[in-house]
């Protein structure tokens, strides 16, 4: 293949969010605020730094939030320009910085993540690019998805992020078995979605980060239905598996599902006791709750 610096990257963000109800009936779950910021601006600030500049959306109805978030706000930045508020102007402008630029495209009805995937097919081409998943935030000393970037420059094969998750957690995730090529790299031989604890092939879970190839598009098109009903990325992936090689990546940080309630709220609680500004004040008002 072809060799590429990866500059593209998918928000599959068209599910409905159904864990989230009531708060995601009518708004995007990838909206939700962790502290001060939306999940989805994380994620295109982790793919930013990782040298990304083309942000690929996978939308679908309700999701005009989304876009409105990375556009230009006139009114705002003329009101807050002529207040003379720079700090929150520099704020509001650094969520899309020049040189990034931001492509949207529908998936008109939420048929699984490999489908979402594919929707955004024709705006990657043949290159390489990377998959984040918004309501999986992650959070390192060095951004996850530069992490993988650096692995991607050295092997120029798919690498998927994993973490090992607690055994009756298998049901939630993407389970991957392989041949360890470093401490923290395995080169993957088998991918199951959601299997049960017993019929798990290791505890191995893909967190929400992927660089793939391009070959994926054709797996994902020439696949069944899978788990659910739905096209899963998961099943694309077993399919490449049997034509290239596929390495699951160790990283290093914190991911906290902010698909389910809990996650939301570690992440919120976590995040602000880390926040210059906010920390040490909510942290005295955390210790003042008799728990
Ligand atoms: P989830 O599995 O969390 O699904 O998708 P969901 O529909 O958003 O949420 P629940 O399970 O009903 O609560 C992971 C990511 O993939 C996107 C979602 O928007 C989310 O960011 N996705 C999922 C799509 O873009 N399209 C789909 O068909 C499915």
């Amino acid at each position: 293949m072809a060799i590429h610096k990866l500059t593209k990257a998918i928000f599959p963000v068209a599910g409905l969010g159904t864990r989230f109800l009531p708060a995601t009936k009518a708004q995007p779950k990838e909206m939700l605020p962790v502290v001060d910021k939306p999940l989805i601006q994380y994620a295109v600030e982790e793919a930013y730094a990782a040298g990304v500049r083309e942000m690929i959306f996978v939308t679908g109805r309700h999701k005009r939030p989304i876009e409105d978030h990375f556009d230009m706000t006139f009114e705002l930045e003329v009101a807050l320009e002529q207040a003379g508020k720079q700090e929150l102007l520099d704020v509001v402008r650094s969520v899309k910085p020049d040189d990034m630029e931001c492509i949207y495209v529908r998936q008109a009805q939420a048929l699984g993540l490999g489908h979402a995937v594919l929707c955004a097919r024709r705006l990657v081409g043949n290159e390489p690019f990377a998959v984040l998943l918004a309501d999986d935030l992650m959070v390192g000393e060095q951004p996850v998805l530069k992490q993988m970037v650096e692995q991607y420059a050295e092997w120029r094969t798919s690498i998927l992020a994993v973490q090992e998750v607690p055994a009756e957690h298998t049901r939630r995730y993407g389970i991957v078995a392989g041949t360890p090529v470093s401490e923290t790299l395995m080169d993957v031989s088998r991918i199951v979605e959601k299997p049960a604890p017993e019929d798990a092939p290791s505890r191995l879970a893909v967190a929400g980060r992927y660089i793939l190839t391009p070959g994926i598009f054709h797996e994902i098109a020439s696949q069944p239905r899978g788990v659910g009903g739905e096209i899963q990325l998961t099943d694309g992936i077993a399919g490449l598996l049997r034509r290239e090689k596929v390495f699951a990546y160790r990283y290093q940080g914190k991911r906290y599902d902010c698909g389910s309630k809990e996650g939301f709220l570690q992440a919120n609680v976590e995040l602000a006791l880390a926040h210059p500004q906010l920390g040490p004040g909510f942290r005295d008002y955390l210790k003042s709750l008799d728990i």
